[in-house]
């Protein structure tokens, strides 16, 4: 018998029960949000489904225990056989979005940087669309990885994502419509950082007075990463730091 499991089905059951409850459901009811479910499985929207309104909360559970900086939603499209990058993101020809610069540093909780971190960079084009994964995007563009130097640090050029609607024609945006809000998700950066003897890390950035900033329809917003976007010549910077979770076992 798998203990833990049993104990997280249970409780997520009981909780369950408990919001049924309150709220009076009705077996007609019941019987509805079970159809919805086999449409939502036949339209293959599970894991969208599930991503949008649990996977913040898997990570606020997971923060809660580390050392690390604030982490955010991975989302769907992180993809793992990406290039190594040097200076730029290959962008599509023709993009005209603002270019942006994007520059960290990887520490440990006590401060010192962490050298030869692989960290991965992936975000919208200034369609809000993913490379890879949306059509007529080939996958190496607006994601790569690189490694940072000696001091930490890593920079990257690449343009300025814009806000992105998760997918809306189907059963999922339905749902969301019916409860009143947007399909959208303000514009991010997305980052996973990988190095020997730390949990991984992946987050998002968001840009500080950006649009659904404060309304994600992923609910992925943590205010300690919304940050302020500085102008250096033509410019936009994008300044983050992350702090790794050193592995205990
Ligand atoms: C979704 C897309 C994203 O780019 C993201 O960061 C999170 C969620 C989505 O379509 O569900
Ligand atoms: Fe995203």
């Amino acid at each position: 018998m798998n203990e833990r499991l049993t104990k997280i089905v249970r409780d997520l059951i009981a909780a369950a029960g408990k919001v049924l409850a309150e709220n009076n459901v009705t077996r007609e009811e019941y019987r509805q949000g079970v159809h919805y479910l086999a449409k939502v499985q036949a339209d293959k929207e599970l894991p969208l489904l599930i991503d949008v309104f649990l996977e913040h909360l898997v990570i606020k559970a997971e923060d809660h225990r580390g050392h690390n900086s604030a982490q955010a939603i991975e989302g769907p499209y992180f993809i793992e056989e990406v290039p190594w990058v040097e200076s730029a993101l290959k962008t599509a020809p023709g993009d005209e979005g603002e270019p942006l610069i994007v520059r960290g540093t990887v520490k440990e909780p006590d401060g010192a940087t962490v050298k030869d971190a692989t960290v991965f960079v992936w975000h919208s084009t200034p369609d809000g669309a993913y490379g890879g994964i949306h059509e007529g995007i080939p996958s190496e563009f607006y994601r790569g990885r690189l490694k940072t130097g000696a001091d930490g640090k890593f920079e990257i050029a690449t343009t300025l994502p814009v806000p992105y609607t998760i997918p809306d024609k189907g059963p999922v945006g339905a749902l969301i419509t019916m409860m009143g809000h947007h399909t959208w998700r303000p514009a991010h950066v997305h980052f996973k950082v990988r190095k020997d003897g730390f949990r991984e890390f992946t987050t998002q950035a968001y840009f500080e007075g950006g649009k659904y900033v404060d309304d994600d329809v992923a609910g992925g917003i943590v205010d300690a990463l919304i940050f302020p976007i500085q102008q250096e010549g033509k410019n936009k910077v994008l300044n983050v730091d992350f702090v790794l979770d050193p592995k205990t076992s």
